[in-house]
């Protein structure tokens, strides 16, 4: 590996910025992350950066290293050429607050657009809730989600189209999904779904499951399922017609 690499970092803030190169040293077992701390500790004490747990864990360090959405705390520098500089910027589809940190409250305020969690009475004797486990696993996969956002920057409605008013997006679907799969749920969010929060906008194109670091198969398992339950009920030709 080499011993030194140059980063170029995106420097700037909602008013616009630029970017900037960064060479220092790099060594085995390095993370992006662990090159911007020395950048910030040796060149740039002013580089803004958000990061927590340095695991994986807390979703804070997402950007886009070589255009590319990835947490920088998991993304190895031996994985990347560092034979040309490594481009880190902010995540595209949020407003920028400084260099790598991103405002990502639309997503927390799009979350409460979601109807909540509705339990049906408890039917045991003892007043709890009995559940296949089937079910129960169902839904176990929805909620490793991190809340990075990665999924929510890759995902062409919101990065190129800027639909943030109409659509949820993936995160938000897979949360929802978590929701409607759930064994004691019992609220109806398919006209939601369908009206509210624009399902239809999402062409499975499969490029937010690519980027979840928890590997959570977002289109196929929660995306599909739902889109399966608003066709059920608005294009299905036969229950239109009992419908009508
Ligand atoms: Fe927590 Fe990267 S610092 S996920």
């Amino acid at each position: 590996m080499a011993t030194q690499a140059t980063f170029r970092i995106w420097r700037g803030d909602a008013a616009g910025g630029q970017f900037q190169d960064y060479t220092t040293q790099v060594e085995e077992g390095m993370v992006v992350l662990d090159a911007v701390h020395r950048i910030q500790a040796q060149q740039a004490n002013d580089l803004a950066v958000r990061w927590n747990c340095k695991a994986g864990k807390c979703g804070s360090c997402s950007a886009e290293i070589n255009g590319t959405p990835k947490l920088m705390c998991m993304t190895r520098l031996s994985d990347i050429n560092l034979e040309a500089p490594v481009t880190l910027e902010p995540m595209h589809a949020f407003p920028p607050i400084r260099d790598l940190v991103t405002d990502v409250s639309w997503n927390f305020r799009a979350k409460k657009t979601i109807k909540p969690f509705k339990p049906r009475t408890p039917d045991a004797p003892d007043g709890t809730w009995r559940m296949q486990q089937d079910d129960v696993e169902r839904v176990q996969e929805f909620r490793k989600c991190i809340e990075c956002f990665l999924c929510q920057d890759v995902c062409h409605v919101l990065r190129e189209h800027h639909k943030h008013d109409e659509f949820i997006g993936p995160r938000l679907l897979v949360y929802a999904a978590a929701l409607e799969m759930h064994p004691l749920d019992t609220e109806d969010r398919v006209s939601d779904l369908r009206h509210k929060h624009s399902i239809g906008y999402c062409n499975i194109t499969t490029c937010c499951r690519q980027v979840c670091p928890e590997s959570i198969t977002i289109t196929e398992n929660a995306i599909i399922p739902l889109k399966e339950r608003v066709v059920d009920r608005y294009f299905d030709p036969l229950k239109r017609l009992f419908r009508i």
